[in-house]
This record gives structure tokens, C-alpha cells and sequence, in this order.
């Protein structure tokens, strides 16, 4: 139905030979491509196997019947087109059949103008559902391309691709897993619903082996059970897995699972799962170039923000230092990941704006001038210019900002108190605070950790945020338990 060209499969089933033979080369005459089959018992196995458009069964054959047959096919292919041969003295049953999801019923004996003209009508209908189905991918796909081409974050990509895969294949699970750079095996980054426990459930280097022969891999029953681990064994009755493909190599893979007592996948969903796979392999490919060059700018203004401070003897270290202690306080404070990240680069990156201050002033031992003084404070706000163009550092451009605000309002640039101050900006006062504290100088030894806490106890509430002193000082307890 793919196209002008596509030949309808049809599977005649009837235990009269002769019946089987002619309705083949009428059908076969027609422009159908058909298949036979004796009984309904190969008739459901022909099914499994391939990918029938019609069934024309009839309904009195030794064995199971035509409405066993019905509801087989029903059980594995809920859009199954099923019609019915029968004779009058079985018409009733032929009508029950009707309401069991058969789609038409023909009396035996047909004239074959007749069985063309219902095979002819199934045919269309299955041809305006298929363009339906075409319609709503098409859509679904649009929604998919829309959100992620407003994301260049990987896990938000991947969490739109599963939640998405979730709902156009009615799947009751869904993983995605990736090839890490340079490794040969399969990692899961993102799982939803049910039977996905904790590790990858399939055996990925043979599925990997089954993506060359095919674009998807659909499985059940026993051939399920052989790729699957102990865990998705248990749950999943139904599997269909596409490969995530860039070039010639694949970048990771896309897993559908339907639990054990529900149908296997049809066609219609492993095409959609496929073209969702291909979309989001795309979309996977620039996010993951998107953030090497981002790790790669990343690690050169890192790089340039240790370069500067290594100009200064007494200061070495001082960021990195104000970086663990930012991130050990956020991490005491219930902090979340992300920002416990952006704390753990702002921290690098909080005295950048010293790049445009003389040597001279910023190593200057004696006491400082107003006028110096004031070109130190500039620090702040020239930190702020060279990040504030850089899209992936904007939340690390306020702590970077605000990082010398003092929680009385003392401080500067902007003169802000309490919580008007960034949370970053009031964590790292005390962890730049302490340090500086702490380290020696040219002019005086550092203070003894004790001494440093007391002061900043003492500076609570007034310089400090009492909240981010009461972290800090815990979070150094404990460090000194461990
Ligand atoms: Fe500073």
C-alpha cells in the first residue's frame, strides 16, 4: 500500500483443496500475491511468519474453525482484515462472525465477480486506513521534529524520542541505549514503563547483528526469550527494536516492550518506530556534536581561567579550591545536579574577570588605593561580559556576577541582600571567604580551618547567608569524620 505498485497479500484458508487452488488464480489473475493454507492451525503460523493484508478463511474445516482462526489472527493483529466463507446453513454464524471483527462474510457458492468485488473493497478500505495511519505519523513526527529541533540537550532529545516512541507504538516500555565514544558495547541512558528494570534488557550485540539483515527486529514468544535478560523475560511478551543509524555505524538503539498478555507488534507500529528512530538518530548526532564542541569551548575557557591564575603565586589554587567547597556546600544544601553542576563551573570561572586587570595591582602586597581598589571590584562585572555571550554558561553568568554581594547589601557590584542575591553567589561567599581566609599571603600566614569557621559564624547574617554558613560549617564536620 506503499505505493501505485504495492501487490495486496492475501491467505485463502480452507480445507477443500480445489477451493484453495481457484481462488488463488483468480486472486493471482486479480494482481494479488496469495498464499494457501489446509487448516487453521498453518494458518495462524503462516501468520506469524509473514504479513498478510486479507484472510479469506472459510468457516467449517476440521479442527479448530473458521471463528477459532477469527479470533487467532484478531489476537495477533487487531486491524486484521478477516473474511468469511460460509454456507446458507451457517449464515447466522457467518453474522456472528460480523461481530467478532470479521470484515465481510461471502455465501458459498460466490460467483468470483463477487469475492473480487469484497476483496476489491477490503482492499481500499485497508489502502484509506494505511494513509490515515501515514497522516497521524506524519504528525506525530512533526510534533517529535518541532520539539527537538528546539533542543540541543541530549537528555531532553532522548526523553522527547521514548516518550514519544511510548505513545505512537502503544508500547508498555521503552529504553534507549547508546555506544559510548569508543566503546563496542551498549550502555542504556533513558527507560520508561514497564519491563525495562535496571540493566539493558536484550541482548544487544546480537540484536546489533539482526539491524544488518533489517532495519528493525521485531520478536516474541521463544525467539524473545533467547535475547532477552532474566528480568524482561519475566514481563515482556513482545519486543521490537530499531537501530539508531548514522552512516554506515549505529549510534545506539531504540527497544519497544509489551508486557506478556498483550498482542505482538504490527507493521504499521514498526514502521512508525522506525522512522522515529531515524528522526532522532539525527537529532542524537547533532546534540552529540553540539556537545563536544561545547566541552572542547568548555575546557579552553577553563583552561584560560587556570592559565590566568597561575600568573599568581599567592592565588593558585584558589578556584579550584572554591570550586570543591561551592560544590560539597550545594551538594550539603539538597542541591539538585544541574545546579550543582553550573556551581562547579562558576566556581572555576568566578574570578575570570581578573584577565583584564594589571598585574600589577592584582599582585600589588601593600595596601590598595581607592582608585585600585575600584579596579579590582571591576572583576566582577568583566567576568559577566566575557561569559554573557557564551549560550551554555548563562546560569553560571550570575554567581559569577553577584559572587562578591554581601548578604547585608554591603557588597558589590549591585549592592543586593538576603535573597536577592543569586543562592550560587551566597554559597560561594562563604566558600571564597574561607578560602581566602585559610590561604596564606604574602603579608600573613592563613588562619587555622577553627579560626576560619569562627569567623565566619561571627559574619553570619550579616556578610553571610546564615542558611549557606550553617552548610558549610556541617558539610566541613563531616569531611573531617570521613
Ligand atoms: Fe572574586
Amino acid at each position: 500500500m506503499e505505493s501505485a505498485s504495492y501487490v495486496g497479500r492475501v491467505l485463502v484458508v480452507d480445507d477443500e483443496q480445489d477451493i484453495t487452488t481457484v481462488l488463488g488464480d483468480v486472486l493471482s489473475a486479480h494482481g494479488y500475491a496469495t498464499t494457501s493454507a489446509q487448516n487453521a492451525q498453518d494458518a495462524i503460523e503462516a501468520y506469524r511468519r509473514d504479513t498478510f493484508d486479507i484472510v479469506i478463511t472459510d468457516l467449517k474445516m476440521p479442527g479448530l474453525s473458521g471463528l477459532d482462526l477469527l479470533a487467532a489472527i484478531k489476537s495477533l493483529n487487531p486491524d486484521a482484515t478477516v473474511i468469511i466463507m460460509t454456507g446458507y446453513a451457517t449464515v447466522e454464524t457467518a453474522i456472528d462472525a460480523l461481530k467478532k471483527g470479521a470484515y465481510d462474510y461471502i455465501l458459498k457458492p460466490f460467483k468470483i465477480g463477487e469475492l473480487l468485488q469484497v476483496v476489491d473493497r477490503a482492499f481500499e478500505k485497508m489502502r484509506l486506513a494505511a494513509e490515515n495511519i501515514q497522516l497521524k505519523e506524519q504528525l506525530a513526527l512533526l510534533r517529535l521534529s518541532e520539539a527537538v529541533s528546539s533542543s540541543l540537550s541530549l537528555d531532553e532529545i532522548l526523553s522527547i524520542v521514548v516518550e514519544t516512541a511510548l505513545k505512537e507504538v502503544d508500547a508498555d516500555g521503552v529504553e534507549i541505549l547508546f555506544k559510548e565514544p569508543g566503546s563496542v558495547d551498549f550502555s542504556r541512558r533513558l527507560a520508561s514503563g514497564e519491563c525495562v528494570g535496571e540493566n539493558a534488557a536484550a541482548d544487544c550485540a546480537l540484536l546489533e547483528k539482526m539491524f544488518k539483515e533489517s532495519n528493525a527486529v521485531k520478536l516474541s514468544g521463544e525467539s524473545l526469550k533467547t535475547i532477552l535478560s532474566p528480568e524482561a523475560k519475566e514481563c515482556a511478551g513482545a519486543m521490537l527494536s530499531v537501530p539508531l543509524r548514522r552512516g554506515s555505524g549505529i549510534l545506539g538503539m531504540l527497544n519497544a516492550f509489551r508486557k506478556s498478555d498483550k498482542r505482538i507488534f504490527l507493521p504499521r507500529e514498526e514502521k512508525a518506530l522506525f522512522v522515529l528512530g531515524e528522526r532522532a538518530a539525527a537529532s542524537v548526532e547533532n546534540a552529540l556534536l553540539y556537545s563536544d564542541l561545547e566541552n572542547a569551548f568548555r575546557e579552553t575557557i577553563q583552561s584560560l581561567a587556570l592559565a590566568l591564575e597561575a600568573k599568581d603565586a599567592y592565588t593558585h589554587g584558589h578556584s579550584e579550591n572554591v570550586t570543591r567547597l561551592c560544590e560539597a556546600t550545594a551538594v550539603e544544601m539538597g542541591c539538585g545536579k544541574k545546579f550543582v553542576d553550573t556551581i562547579r563551573q562558576a566556581g572555576i570561572l568566578h574570578d575570570i574577570g581578573k584577565i583584564g586587570i594589571s598585574g600589577v595591582i592584582l599582585n600589588k602586597p601593600g595596601r590598595l588605593s581607592s582608585a585600585e581598589y575600584r579596579i579590582i571590584q571591576s572583576h566582577t562585572q568583566m567576568g559577566k561580559r566575557i561569559l554573557e555571550n557564551i549560550s551554555f554558561l548563562r546560569d553560571v553568568v550570575p554567581i559569577v556576577y553577584h559572587h562578591h554581594e554581601r548578604y547585608d547589601g554591603t557588597g558589590y557590584p549591585e549592592g543586593l541582600s538576603g535573597d536577592e542575591i543569586p543562592l550560587g553567589a551566597r554559597i560561594m561567599q562563604v566558600a571564597d571567604t574561607y578560602d581566602a581566609m585559610t590561604s596564606n599571603r604574602p603579608y600573613r600566614n592563613g588562619l587555622p580551618h577553627e579560626h576560619a569557621v569562627t569567623e565566619l559564624e561571627r559574619c553570619s547574617g550579616t556578610q553571610l547567608d546564615p542558611k549557606c554558613v550553617a552548610a558549610f560549617v556541617k558539610m566541613c564536620q563531616k569531611q573531617q569524620q570521613v
